[in-house]
């Protein structure tokens, strides 16, 4: 069963029916502004946060699931009939249906009764605002009067305030109407100088503010009392719930197309000028009204749309690939690209799945992200590299997370999570391969944001190094804090008051518990801090990393270890987790996978076992899950896994961010067929032919899938908003299709399946695009090269002399 369909050449996912069984999202916004968008317009805007500033308001888990949005309605002045194009919220019987999500934009539209009414959603890059642009054509053979009303619900701009503080937000809400422009601006009086509007490109018949008067009493969005009788009531919010709503009167000949344009925007203005006249309570208007102007106007409309267009040409641009397997090319070339820059912009902050209130920008998850976004974005991933390590702290830990508006670090969802610090050195190392600006290492850095506190970036990473090994644990392995990448296993935590977090509560002091994990992560951290260090001519510093990393290595060996794969930690008791001892939870996908990628068991043969045991125990139909057996009961010791019901999330759940180690550990053993298997198999775009099962949207990874103890085995959870992006299009572009930036250059290393005769990649590395074309003469994973017609020694391809912008690779693999 199918719910739409890829049109690959225009990069986009057609949905040709609007009950998807989730709503199936889109992002709008790139830069400052953002927003998402159901396919049947649902969603939200806010500026820079989802949480500080949110413009639009938005009802999580409602019934139905995505209500409230961007709505659209039409109404014909003659029937008194009216619908919206968008499906939602009046649920008529539209035809001919279609919503179009493209790279940064969402069309929505539907023939009703011979109009066809279609909305352009999208952000124009440089502006905080977004446009709607209507596009209604008359389809029949008579002339028709029309009524277009649009609407949005605004937010307090304070999310969680604005979701819980009825008692005083009943009574703050103003807005200003001005020459058709609507003007949101709660608490502008005293200490806030932004405001949000909303613009119509048409003269006006009316207009609405104030939410119960445009609905009436007693009615919801799906008949609003203005829409049904045709005529706004010109309402003013005081108070209560200020909306903002157009009406605009059409008369369409036979065959006549018309648009209007709405822009909805968020301005700032300086303190001191926040009035005009100045000592009035007006907002001043002069700086945002040509920008207003400016937009609604078709023409710049149009301009916008073709720049956005040509940014996601250029930005996608820069990794293409041609294999023999088309849902790996479009995940590739397009959407997994695009899903890497929603993590980017969104980090684990705003999706249908993320409030935008709980969780703003992870440490551990934005550091991880980079891995996907680096080589689109290398300005902005730097920024981001040292914003992140501004609020590690001086102790070498860091915050979770911090809040994308301040760049300030908070715990609100827990600290002490002892991986957390490991993975600042991984994106720095991601980072300095694609872009060679070694110069970022010598930038002061402050921790905690404190002034004062500034230690050159390079000493931040030796701080995280440091951190773990200053926290070994009895067995000499690195003790795991709250938890470490796998949130749930928190083996200090001991928490039997409902109610209470699991990612804050500790009721153990933490000097027994350890992580085999970390250990795999502090081996492949701590030799790539040597590469660097190397680099950077700090000898002795060198000598250090790499004895740590061996001495770790031989620790995981000796006592991370438990016969056919690696433990995974030892709990507060020093009893093993993740061991064929344990009735439940003998195996997890972690260690295996990150062990592996830092190089532990290769030269013994253990990698090959632990790689195999994975295979047996953990790999199905749907992906590998994360651990078996379930645990089908509530471990005191174990914390949050254990909460969940068998085959969700941590217990069990096919946990998509971890199936990539595997992938990547594959490779490194050699072995493509495997580790291309296990890419297909969580592949979205392989998958949208059990849409029904798998039920998230088919163009984007999902953070989970229930695994195969779950009732719902197969279906997806928690889609965008995962490291499921970053590290799948790792996994796929460095490991598998093997093209990979190094400090030295590029090197071609591809493992892939045996039956591919061969495959391209075009790839734009530092101001150089390769072409590079290889073909398959025998089974192995040998590489023979030519670079530019002369054959080359080995896989590297070195930087080219200066002035030469394309290089022309070919491969030979046998
Ligand atoms: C979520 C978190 C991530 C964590 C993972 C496993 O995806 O965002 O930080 O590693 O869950 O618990
Ligand atoms: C819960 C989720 C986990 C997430 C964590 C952070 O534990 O199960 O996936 O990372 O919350 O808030």
């Amino acid at each position: 069963m199918s719910y739409g369909f890829f049109d690959d050449k225009q990069r986009e996912y057609v949905i040709t029916r609007p009950d998807t069984p989730l709503p199936w999202i889109n992002y709008l916004g790139c830069e400052a502004y953002f927003g998402i968008i159901s396919n049947t317009a649902g969603g939200y805007s806010f500026y820079k946060d989802a949480r500080l500033r949110r413009l639009t308001r938005y009802r999580y888990n409602n019934a139905p699931f995505d209500f409230g949005g961007r709505y659209i309605y039409m109404r014909d002045n003659d029937s008194g009939r009216f619908w919206s194009p968008s499906w939602e919220p009046t649920q008529d019987k539209i035809e001919k249906y279609s919503c179009r999500h493209g790279m940064g934009y969402s069309i929505i539209g539907s023939t009703f009764e011979r109009i066809r009414a279609e909305t352009l959603y999208f952000v124009p890059l440089g502006e905080n605002l977004e446009i709607w642009q209507l596009v209604v054509t008359n389809e029949g053979k008579k002339p028709r009067r029309l009524s277009v009303f649009s609407s949005v619900e605004f937010c307090l701009w304070d999310a969680q305030d604005d979701s819980t503080n009825f008692q005083r937000n009943f009574s703050t809400g103003q807005v200003e109407i001005d020459r058709g422009v609507i003007y949101h601006k709660t608490e502008y009086r005293e200490r806030r100088n932004h405001f949000a509007y909303f613009a119509c490109s048409e003269k006006l018949a009316g207009y609405d503010t104030q939410r119960d008067v445009f609905l009436g009493a007693y009615r919801g969005w799906d008949r609003p009392a203005a829409v049904e009788r045709g005529r706004s009531f010109n309402s003013e919010a005081h108070g209560w719930a200020p909306i903002g709503s157009h009406h605009v009167k059409l008369s369409l000949k036979p065959g006549e197309t018309r648009r209007v344009i709405f822009v909805l925007g968020y301005h700032e203005n300086p303190v001191s000028g926040k009035f005009d006249p100045p000592g009035s309570q007006t907002i001043n208007k002069r700086s945002v009204k040509p920008t207003i102007a400016k937009y609604l106007k078709p023409a710049a409309v149009d301009a916008a749309f073709e720049s956005l267009r040509a940014y996601w040409d250029r930005l996608l641009g820069l990794y293409q690939a041609k294999t023999p397997d088309r849902h790996a090319n479009r995940m590739v070339n397009i959407w997994n690209a695009y899903q890497c820059m929603a993590t980017f912009n969104m980090s684990r902050s705003a999706s249908f799945y993320e409030s935008g209130i709980g969780r703003g920008l992870g440490f551990r998850d934005s550091t991880q992200d980079l891995l996907g976004f680096v080589h689109m974005v290398p300005e902005r991933a730097r920024e981001r590299v040292l914003d992140l390590a501004a609020t590690q702290l001086e102790s070498g830990g860091a915050y979770h997370q911090y809040q994308p508006l301040t760049k300030r670090g908070n715990n609100d969802v827990g600290s002490n999570f002892n991986d957390d610090p490991l993975w600042l050195i991984v994106g720095v190392a991601a980072y300095l391969k694609e872009t060679g600006d070694w110069s970022i290492l010598d930038v002061p850095v402050p921790y905690d944001n404190k002034p004062g506190s500034e230690s050159l970036l390079y000493e931040h990473l030796g701080r995280s190094f440091r951190y773990t090994l200053d926290r070994l644990g009895p067995h000499g392995l690195p003790l795991i804090g709250r938890a470490d990448w796998n949130d749930c296993l928190n083996l200090n935590c001991f928490s039997d008051t409902p109610g209470e977090s699991f990612q804050t509560t500790t009721n153990k002091e933490g000097k027994v518990a350890e992580s085999v994990f970390i250990a795999g992560l502090f081996v492949l951290a701590a030799r790539e801090l040597a590469e660097i260090a190397k680099r950077r001519g700090s000898t002795s510093e060198v000598q250090t990393y790499l004895k740590a990393a061996a001495r770790m290595e031989e620790t995981v060996l000796a006592q991370g270890w438990d016969g056919e794969w690696f433990l995974r930690a030892y709990d507060d008791s020093g009893r093993k987790v993740g061991s064929r001892e344990c009735d439940e939870g003998k195996i997890f996908i972690e260690p295996q996978g990150f062990c592996v990628m830092a190089g532990v068991g290769l030269g013994d043969g253990r990698a090959r076992k632990a790689l195999d045991s994975v295979n047996k125990m953990l790999a199905t139909p749907h992906g590998i899950i994360l651990q078996q057996p379930a645990y089908s009961k509530y471990y005191l010791h174990l914390g949050e896994i254990s909460s969940y019901p068998p085959g969700y999330k941590e217990n069990a759940g096919i946990f998509c961010h971890n199936n990539p180690w595997v992938m990547i550990a594959e490779t490194m053993l050699g072995n493509g067929d495997r580790a291309f298997d296990y890419y297909s198999r969580i592949n979205p775009s392989a998958r949208e032919k059990i849409s029904r099962i798998h039920r998230c949207e088919p163009y984007v990874y999902a953070q989970m899938i229930a695994g195969r103890d779950a009732p719902t085995y197969g279906e997806a959870k928690n889609s965008w908003l995962t490291g499921t992006a970053a590290w799948n299009y790792f996994a796929i572009t460095q490991s598998i299709l093997g093209i990979r930036p190094t400090y030295e250059g590029l090197v071609v290393a591809p493992v892939v399946p045996g039956s591919w005769k061969g495959f391209t990649v075009s790839r734009v590395f530092q101001g150089v695009r390769y072409d590079i074309r290889v073909s398959r003469k025998g089974k192995g994973n040998s590489v023979k090269m030519t670079v530019d017609g002369r054959s080359v020694e080995g896989n590297l391809i070195s930087r080219p002399t200066a002035g030469i912008t394309s290089v022309a690779v070919q491969v030979t693999l046998s």
